[in-house]
């Protein structure tokens, strides 16, 4: 078997298989007529070396931690400009001028309400249900309301779809933190910015006034930046894949918050807040450490690692920054979890296992510590990287929804099962 410059040799068959340049990054090899012309499929388990779909939204370089957002560096936005600001570009490819951006944000804010009857549907939840699963059932059951934007191959009810989400996943995520904890559902007010709006919905209370403190707002603005997109994760890769049989919108965001859920994914920040507490003490970092090198151990450094970035999570970077900003504001000094974070940090960044896997810290290792010290359980974690990863799906949706190339999304496998048998009947068992 041999592949020379798109060519493909095997038991003296050759396939044409071009190879496709991108704008930068990896050039890919187009495998479509590999089936049809060697009846081989190519195995690659967790999509290692597959590209899905040809996209222009986000780009990663893992090496050198660089990740754009429509060739936007993620620093460079998350410094100059707000969430609602990434979501225009993500969603309309460029960044948006003064008076695209009134009319943005206008259009989401007048749209952040949810249907009155959907009160009636959280109260069907045990009050200790996990927020995660109110969520998937939540945005799920959109698609029971909002009739007027499930036809996906109308461009204007792809866009209303698009504007509902981006506006109502706060308000169903306050819903869900209100709920569990047997407070009554705060309403958006049009008068505040979307990351002051969701911390009014989860923190105000009937009984008194509440001012969300401007500068928890600008960081949890800013953490919504820095989770909004990053090429094709796992969640995002669900939702185009759920999109792919034409799945109205509502449910194909569903099910990339079902998979978002996992540990492995936007499960690790509320996994790896959970091992900062477990470990507890500097002193024991070095026992987990080992747990986390030990193959039969399945202990593994939450927050720690990625599939891409083989490098520093540029993210990590700025969350940490984030991090600090916050503690500072609300005069916490020496907390036990951050001196944990840190001190885990710098052992394992100097630790040679860890530098031979390059496993670096990533966006979660630190989101959990920041998003415990605004006062969110940890419960909340992954809502919160649901809603921010919101118009990032939307929009990966929207793409492939307009890709003239897309169609339903089918792999195949390798059959390692038995080979066809006659049927026994139960008297001869
Ligand atoms: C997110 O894809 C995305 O972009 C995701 C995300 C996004 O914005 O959408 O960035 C968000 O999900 C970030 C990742 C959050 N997950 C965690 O922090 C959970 C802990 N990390 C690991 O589970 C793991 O690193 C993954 C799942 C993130 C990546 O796994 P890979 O790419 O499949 O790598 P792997 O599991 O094959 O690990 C490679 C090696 C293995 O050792 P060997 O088998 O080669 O000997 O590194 C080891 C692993 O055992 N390893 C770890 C480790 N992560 C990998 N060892 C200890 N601790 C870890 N965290």
């Amino acid at each position: 078997m041999t592949v020379q410059n798109g060519t493909f040799t095997i038991d003296s068959k050759t396939v044409d298989m071009p190879v496709k340049e991108g704008s930068i990054g990896p050039a890919v090899v187009d495998i479509a007529a590999l089936y049809k012309n060697t009846g081989m499929f190519t195995y690659d388990p967790g999509f290692t070396s597959t590209a899905s779909c040809e996209s222009k939204i986000t780009y990663i370089d893992g090496d050198k931690g660089v990740l754009l957002h429509r060739g936007y560096p993620i620093e460079q936005l998350a410094e100059n400009g707000d969430f609602l600001e990434t979501c225009h570009l993500l969603l309309h490819g460029e960044l948006p001028t003064p008076a695209e951006k009134v009319d943005f944000d206008h259009r989401v804010t007048r749209h952040t309400m949810v249907h009155e009857q959907m009160m009636r549907f959280f109260q069907g939840f045990r009050r200790d249900a996990h927020p995660m699963a109110i969520m998937v059932a939540s945005v799920g059951a959109m698609a029971a309301f909002y009739h007027d934007s499930t036809d996906i191959s109308d461009p204007h009810q792809r866009m209303v779809a698009s504007m509902r989400m981006i506006a109502k996943m706060p308000t169903l995520a306050a819903m869900a933190y209100k709920y569990s904890i047997g407070q009554p559902f705060v309403y958006p007010k049009n008068d505040l910015d979307y990351a002051a709006n969701f911390l009014n919905m989860c923190f105000s209370v009937p009984c008194e006034d509440y001012k969300a403190n401007p500068v928890l707002a600008r960081a949890l603005d800013k953490i919504f930046i820095l989770h909004a997109d990053h090429e094709q994760n796992a969640s995002t890769s669900t939702v185009r894949l759920a999109g792919s049989s034409g799945a109205n919108p509502f449910a194909c965001i569903a099910a990339g918050v079902a998979c978002l859920w996992g540990p492995a994914h936007g499960g690790a920040n509320e996994a790896a807040l959970k091992m900062l507490e477990e470990i507890g003490s500097v002193e024991r970092i070095p026992e987990y450490i080992a747990r986390a090198k030990d193959k039969n151990d399945p202990f593994r450094l939450m927050g720690f690692g990625h599939r891409v970035y083989k490098n520093y999570d540029p993210r990590a970077r700025i969350m940490q920054k984030t991090t600090h900003e916050v503690l500072q504001e609300l005069g916490i000094k020496d907390d036990p979890l951050l001196d944990v974070a840190m001190e885990l940090e710098r052992i394992a960044l100097s630790d040679p296992y860890f530098i031979e896997k390059k496993l670096y810290p990533n966006i979660d290792f630190y989101s959990g510590i920041t998003l415990k010290a605004m006062g969110f359980p940890t419960s909340m974690f992954t809502v919160l990287f649901a809603v921010a990863r919101t118009v990032g799906w939307i929009a990966q949706w929207k793409e492939m929804i307009e890709d003239p190339a897309q169609k339903i999304g089918r792999p195949r496998q390798l059959y390692t099962g038995a080979p066809q048998r006659d049927y026994v009947p139960m008297i001869k068992r």
